[in-house]
């Protein structure tokens, strides 16, 4: 499979205009970048008028109905349109949000809608996340034992170890964070970035797992780990309101306590 780059936003043209039919319309404009790499030429943003009294709330809504009425060549992921699958992640007014949940801000300005920021585009919204799921396989996420399992039961955990999950479980890897960090945007050949250090924390204070150690020596690097200088561009942009970066830094305290 070919490799695509992110062509620089400078060289981004105006597209073409697909204006709302029908006088009454209460219209909204929406600015989408396009880029078809099979075409060979620079991206361009078009734009296309909705009316809103004709469409969902939501930006995932207008996305749906351009495709559907306006452009069947307008290219996207989406699956589970109530924010759990993650795949609808990308830029909306310079803010990485998952399309279905975030609701359209009408008004006179255009909604502008980018594919996530710093990642190569295969075409259009869709953004190649072969790397960061490359990475995600990287930290093993799975759970790690030597010993057998209970011959009766499966492999439980108290309350209060089961708590110290809550606020990593609920990660669904859509990469809105990793991508709008600067350390990401430059080194993302080398540091994991926030979502998969989550993630490796997530295993790493699991009382099931037994690997802790492993977990911690693979992370102890300057480049996996310690590329993060707590921007903390990664806890603001999480749409389900998680924060990475208060994970980074317990991965750090606890590699720090190694050492006293
Ligand atoms: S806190 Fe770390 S991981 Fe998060 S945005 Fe900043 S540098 Fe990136
Ligand atoms: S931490 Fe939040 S923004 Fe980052 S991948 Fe997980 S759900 Fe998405
Ligand atoms: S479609 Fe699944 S998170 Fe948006």
């Amino acid at each position: 499979m070919a490799e695509f780059r992110l062509p620089a936003r400078s060289k981004v043209r105006k597209g073409r205009t697909h204006p709302a039919s029908g006088s009454d319309a209460r219209v909204q404009r929406f600015e989408v970048y396009r880029f078809d790499p099979d075409r060979g030429e620079n991206p361009s943003v078009d734009t296309y008028e909705v009316d809103l009294d004709a469409c969902g709330p939501m930006v995932l809504d207008a996305l749906i109905k351009i495709k559907n009425e306006i452009d069947a060549t307008l290219t996207f992921r989406r699956s589970c349109r109530e924010g759990i699958c993650g795949s609808c992640a990308m830029n909306i007014n310079g803010t990485n949000s998952l399309a279905c949940t975030r609701a359209i801000d009408a008004g006179r300005r255009p909604v502008k809608i980018f594919p996530l920021p710093h990642m190569p585009v295969i075409k259009d919204l869709v953004p190649d996340l072969r790397h960061f799921y490359a990475q995600y396989t990287s930290i093993k996420p799975w759970m790690r034992t030597r010993t057998p399992p209970p011959p009766d039961r499966e492999r439980t955990q108290s309350k209060e170890d089961r708590a110290r999950l809550d606020g990593l479980y609920e990660c669904i890897l859509c990469a809105c964070c990793s991508t709008g960090c600067p350390s990401y945007w430059w080194n993302s050949e080398r540091f994991l970035g926030p979502a998969i250090l989550l993630q490796a924390y997530r295993w790493i204070v699991d009382s099931r797992d037994e690997e802790t150690g492993e977990r911690l020596d693979d992370l102890e690097d300057p480049f996996r780990l310690y590329r993060c200088h707590t921007i903390m561009n990664c806890t603001r942009t999480c749409p389900k309101g998680l924060n990475p970066a208060r994970a980074i830094a317990e991965v750090k305290k606890l590699l720090l306590s190694r050492t006293l």
